[in-house]
């Protein structure tokens, strides 16, 4: 059997997202192994969880660090040292710097709740209430040096009802993107993504917003 590709996964906070990946790869859905977990906070939930799985964890404290660069020199640091051959995103809200994105340009994976490139950045679940909007949703795209910017791999779409407020439209695309993050990683680990332009391709030819088509609210 050949070596499954080793992942890297960055959080903040609690790491639902993190779980997903977890669960997906003990299940066998997902064709990867977490090397590191790395927090930039020590009282992270995901930490614990990945604890749980058994997975080393990291804590790399932004505070401890005089300027982002040294912050990130310090996370890629951390990252090659644990092997790993993708990184993903996953709740992590450090804005990162050209350092840490040319370090693993086209191997870094995020997770946007929104719609990209609506509503990039933060409080977007709010922001999308406020302006009406009658879908939103989840993006996992490439990370780019232009922040929630990169081609996106797949996007699940979820309706903004009437009487939503940001805590219940977070938590209906929450469930989206605990399916489409593991998705993206499995395409990703199995070879098949190709980044034409800002468009993200599967290797079989089909585009993947026709590959998956993820109804609202299932
Ligand atoms: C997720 O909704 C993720 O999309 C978002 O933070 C949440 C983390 O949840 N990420 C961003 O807003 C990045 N700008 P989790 O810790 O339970 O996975």
């Amino acid at each position: 059997m050949t070596e499954r590709l080793a992942v890297g996964v960055l959080i903040s906070g609690s790491g639902s997202n993190l779980q997903a990946l977890i669960d997906r790869m003990a299940d066998g859905a997902v064709p990867a192994r977490i090397a590191v977990v790395i927090s930039n906070r020590a009282d992270a939930y995901g930490l614990e969880r990945a604890r749980a799985a058994g997975i080393p964890t990291r804590v790399i404290d932004h505070r401890e660090f005089s300027d982002r660069e040294s912050f990130d020199q310090a996370l890629v640091a951390a990252l090659h040292e644990a092997g790993v051959a993708l990184v993903c995103l996953a709740g992590f809200m450090r804005v990162l710097t050209p350092v840490f994105i040319r370090a693993f340009a086209g191997r870094l994976l995020n997770i946007h709740p929104a719609l990209l490139p609506a509503f990039p950045g933060l409080h977007v679940q709010e922001r999308a209430i406020a302006a009406g909007a009658k879908f939103s949703g989840a993006t996992v795209h490439f990370v780019t040096e232009e922040v929630d910017a990169g081609p996106i791999v797949v996007q699940a779409v979820v309706p903004v009802l009437d009487g939503d407020d940001a805590a219940t439209l977070a938590a209906r695309i929450l469930k989206q993107e605990h399916r489409i993050y593991p998705l993206a990683v499995t395409w990703f680990a199995q070879g098949r993504l190709r980044v034409a332009g800002q468009r993200v391709l599967l290797a079989d030819g089909q585009e993947t917003p026709e590959a998956v088509l993820i109804q609202p609210g299932g």
